[in-house]
């Protein structure tokens, strides 16, 4: 059977942005509709022209300058807004009106009290019929892509529903959109109502049918794909499932879940999945909403493995507890975090991995320090890897050079002075040495090499953020070279000139370790390669 394409509705700009908190000016909505395209999602729902100057100008704008997916509008079923959004879309190449009107009851005596739009339920909805006849046909004289929804069709009678939806088709919309507006139903329910629209609407068949859900009970992506599964080929979402209060389902959910249960569903969305962390980052930084660690797809933590049977069984196999390959949906494929729930296994990858092939004899003592390390420190990076294995071999001494102080002084118009004390073990003493430089780092790096007692080639420097907010990390990756022979140290701290001169210590000790060379359980040129290939 041919397998079916489901069409991804992108509402992060107007369902997403109804979030509290999440809204975005328009050149960053502009930023983000560019990155929907190289996603390629099908439909971008760029926002709801009527509400205000800023919505239309990002309308507009997203649809003249964004090629490739169609952009949709918002409207609801009343001549002005319909106005506003094709206004808005005159000049985009594709363009979509979605307009749409509350069918409930709970909507009907709530929003249509008035009794212009009747006294009774029943005149109510003969009143809603009506203006979705008169809207869907203005909408269609503008363009011939007009979407309907039907608000709060998870609580509407269904025979009502119907009635609806036939009036919308037979004026013109293309596609139904039976929304789960307050997140109220569960899977099985929601999947009957798809079956019930397929078999007691008419003209059923040139019509796509639409799902969007809303997670008031966590329910959101379990119901989309019951939509799915009972015919639904449009699904609405939002990157990291952003909207109106617990939010809409998640894109980057959605299209995994069709992705990788194919067979199952039988359809296939056009998204290009590598994209979908960069994607999930950037709308991350335009709300200032964090993605939380453990978020599906997305989250930091989500192909990570830390208990030692994962990670024994993932060394082994990835298929043994991962799903999905992190490199598919544009994940680091690093899957193992060291701490205190790591095993040997782990351990002795992770060395193996840096060039560090610890012998038999030397395993428990190591794997002992790494443990009393973990219960330390939340997480082990490869620079305290490194370490532990310098001071093992060192027999309880600590890598060559140790930093033991560093002060700074630095400000607007004032050469910057970094003081450092530093430990050397093979002589056992510490030397303080003051040094200028053009900025902190240089100074700190002049005064550990007056320290050091040599000169060094710094080759390259660079810096970037690990984790959210302004408690994040900063991680400094240097290279240093001798003799045409390159050595580099990485270090990360919540202070980045600490982290900078950790990272440039880092970088000599490899080099004495290269120097002395002299230990049989470190492969010879292991050290080099072992911060390269770990891309520092
Ligand atoms: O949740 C909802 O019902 C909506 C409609 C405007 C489609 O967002
Ligand atoms: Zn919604």
């Amino acid at each position: 059977m041919a397998e079916d394409k489901v069409l991804i509705f992108e509402t992060t700009l107007r369902d997403g942005e109804q979030a509290p908190g999440a809204s975005m000016n328009v050149e960053e909505k502009i930023r983000i509709a560019q990155q929907l395209a190289r996603l390629k999602v099908d439909i971008i729902e760029a926002g709801f022209p009527i509400s205000s100057p800023a919505q239309f100008e990002a309308v507009q704008r997203i649809g003249q300058e964004v090629e490739g997916p169609v952009i949709a509008a918002l409207a609801r079923t009343i001549e002005a807004d319909i106005d506003a959004a094709g206004e808005a879309l005159q000049t985009s190449a594709n363009a979509r009106i979605h307009t749409f009107i509350g069918t409930s009851d709970i909507h009907l005596a709530a929003k249509f009290g008035a009794d212009k739009y009747g006294r009774t339920i029943e005149a109510k909805r003969e009143s809603v019929l009506e203006m979705v006849d008169r809207a869907v046909r203005q909408a269609c004289s503008i363009t011939s892509d007009v979407e309907f929804s039907a608000e709060d069709a998870g609580r509407t009678d269904i025979t009502y529903l119907v009635k609806v939806i036939d009036v919308a088709v037979a004026a013109g919309a293309t596609t139904i959109n039976i929304p789960d507006t307050t997140g109220y139903c569960v899977p099985k329910e929601y999947a009957a109502l798809f079956d019930n629209v397929r078999q007691r609407c008419m003209d059923m068949d040139s019509i796509i049918l639409s799902v969007h859900c809303h997670d008031d009970l966590g329910l959101a992506v379990a119901n989309s794909l019951a939509g799915v599964l009972a015919g639904a080929r449009q699904v609405e979402c939002t990157i990291n499932g952003i909207g109106e209060r617990a939010g809409n389902a998640s894109l980057e959910e959605i299209v995994m879940a069709l992705n990788v249960r194919r067979q199952h569903f039988g359809t296939h969305t056009g998204v290009d999945t590598m994209l979908l962390s960069e994607t999930s980052k950037m709308v991350s930084r335009a709300t200032g909403f964090p993605v939380p660690p453990n978020k599906a797809i997305v989250g930091s933590n989500a192909f990570s493995h830390e208990a030692g049977i994962h990670q024994h069984g993932v060394l082994k196999s990835r298929e043994t507890y991962e799903i999905m390959r992190a490199e598919d949906v544009g994940q680091s494929p690093e899957a193992i975090r060291l701490g205190r729930h790591s095993g040997r296994h782990g351990l002795f990858s992770r060395l193996e991995k840096l060039g560090f092939f610890v012998g038999e004899e030397r395993r428990d003592k190591l794997y002992q320090k790494f443990v009393e390390l973990a219960d330390e420190k939340k997480e082990i990076f490869d620079e305290d890897l490194v370490a532990l294995v310098q001071e093992a071999k060192g027999g309880g001494a600590s890598a060559h050079y140790r930093l033991e102080h560093l002060s700074i002084i630095s400000g607007t118009g004032r050469t910057a002075r970094a003081e450092v004390l530093l430990y050397h073990s093979s002589s056992d003493t510490s030397c303080r040495k003051t040094a200028d430089g053009d900025g902190p780092v240089a100074a700190i790096y002049n005064a550990i090499d007056m320290a050091a007692g040599s000169h060094h080639g710094l080759v390259s420097y660079g810096i970037r953020s690990v984790g959210e907010g302004k408690d994040a990390m900063g991680e400094v990756s240097v290279l240093i070279s001798e003799n045409g022979a390159l050595f580099r140290g990485v270090a990360r701290h919540t202070d980045v000139l600490q982290a900078s001169a950790n990272a440039y210590i880092q970088a000599l000790n490899q080099l004495e370790n290269f120097r002395a060379n002299n230990e049989e359980e470190f492969v010879s040129d292991g050290i080099m390669q072992s911060f390269d290939s770990d891309g520092g």
